[in-house]
């Protein structure tokens, strides 16, 4: 089974784009959050559901094939899946989470590390937008209050699809003022690492 070090190699060797790498590294830690705060309120639940480690790798390898489909976004995650099958015993929750943040490819959102890379993956990317329109470019400058305020502008950052964060209200029961501020948190304590 892979782990994390060896989906991190993995995620290195598909992908080149520096910025590309630390959005998987941003989605890792938000995943780990979510994956905590998921576990905790929903104690009832068999355990496997909350696997950090494959909730790290999903997050991780969520776009490790972008660079290679050649913009044909029918292929994007299943070369990822091709490659991971390649190696050999794998999760299939890593597959199958892997492949529901991509609409198109799989439709239904079948449990929590599904629906939670869905809504983590966009959300990531306004957070970082966030940072960057910050006078010291800096997460730490970051609020959820300043978060919340640019999400309605359509026009900022209009690749990080609202709809599709808000998912954390419609399938996540998290209310969206939450949301950004787990995922804030687990941005900022890996700031150095993503350079923001
Ligand atoms: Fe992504």
């Amino acid at each position: 089974m892979i782990n994390r070090d060896e989906a991190s190699k993995l995620m290195t060797e598909m992908i080149k784009n520096k910025n590309l790498q630390k959005h998987g590294i941003a989605v890792e830690a938000i995943m780990r959050a979510l994956c905590h705060f998921l576990k905790k309120k929903h104690f009832d639940l068999p355990k496997e559901e909350f696997n950090e480690e494959e909730w790290a790798i999903v997050g991780l390898l969520h776009d490790g094939d972008y660079e290679l489909i050649e913009k044909d976004p029918t292929k994007h995650t299943l070369v990822t899946e091709q490659k991971l099958r390649e190696l050999g015993e794998v999760s299939e929750r890593i597959i199958q989470g892997i492949k529901a943040h991509h609409d198109g490819i799989k439709d239904s959102r079948d449990n929590y590390l599904e629906k939670s890379v869905y809504a983590a993956d966009e959300l990531s990317g306004l957070i970082t937008a966030c940072a960057l329109v910050r006078p010291d470019k800096k997460l730490s400058s970051v609020t959820v209050e300043s978060v919340l305020k640019k999400f309605p502008q359509k026009s900022f950052a209009a690749g990080a699809k609202r709809e599709q964060i808000l998912a954390c209200e419609k399938e996540l029961n998290i209310p969206l003022e939450e949301f950004v501020k787990i995922a804030l948190d687990a941005m900022q304590n890996i700031s150095g690492e993503l350079g923001l």
